[in-house]
């Protein structure tokens, strides 16, 4: 989930096909994509939702896609620092409709178009809100599991959102069938 044109389903097509494109396509409501994942010696068949982006409103359509999510992946652009704001409104939405057993559901933050400040901040020339450090403070404060800096374009990270959020997913799932 996140706002419009931040890079959701290019998330989704570089981790699930290693693809890139470099036009924006609107995604009509939600696509639905899979990957097969070993983890851990788990075997795992993820069923990745991509939501539609249109705006910060928690659509009626957003919330019956989630309804019975185990986990999300909050995308922004890292050169829209509005997307940000609103990715932690977002989770706030979501927290209020989905639950786990009781208990909101991992979510990560993936801070996507990194590829774009690579030489800004070799430079010294970061905005705030840019770096790591400023990432790492707000996505504790917003209750997010982890926050990557990630490039669909650049394949920088993306494996590594899925499977943190993956693995958080499955310790809930085992921990939830041990009781
Ligand atoms: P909606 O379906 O409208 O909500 O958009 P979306 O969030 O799914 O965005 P989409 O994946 O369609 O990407 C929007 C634009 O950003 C496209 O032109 C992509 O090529 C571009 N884009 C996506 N990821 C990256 C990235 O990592 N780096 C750069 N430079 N551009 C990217």
């Amino acid at each position: 989930m996140g706002n419009s044109c931040v890079g959701k389903t290019s998330i989704v097509n570089r981790f699930v096909g290693d693809k890139f494109d470099h036009t924006h396509k609107a995604t009509i409501a939600a696509d639905f994509q899979t990957k097969h994942l070993n983890l851990h010696g788990n075997d795992i068949r993820l069923q990745i939702w991509d939501l539609v982006g249109m705006d910060t409103n928690f659509a009626a359509i957003n919330r019956s896609f989630c309804r019975n999510a185990s986990g999300a992946l909050l995308v922004s652009d890292i050169t829209d620092m509005c997307s940000l704001e609103d990715a932690g409104r977002w989770k706030e939405q979501v927290d209020q409709v989905v639950a786990m057993h009781g208990e909101p559901i991992p979510m990560v933050l993936a801070v996507n178009k990194v590829d774009l400040v690579l030489d800004k901040e070799s430079k010294g020339e970061c905005e705030k809100y840019q770096q790591m450090e400023f990432l790492q403070q707000f996505a504790i404060q917003h209750g997010f599991i982890g926050v990557f800096r990630v490039s669909a374009k650049e394949n920088i990270d993306v494996a590594n959102v899925f499977s943190m959020l993956t693995k958080e997913m499955l310790i809930k799932e085992l921990r939830e069938m041990e009781n």
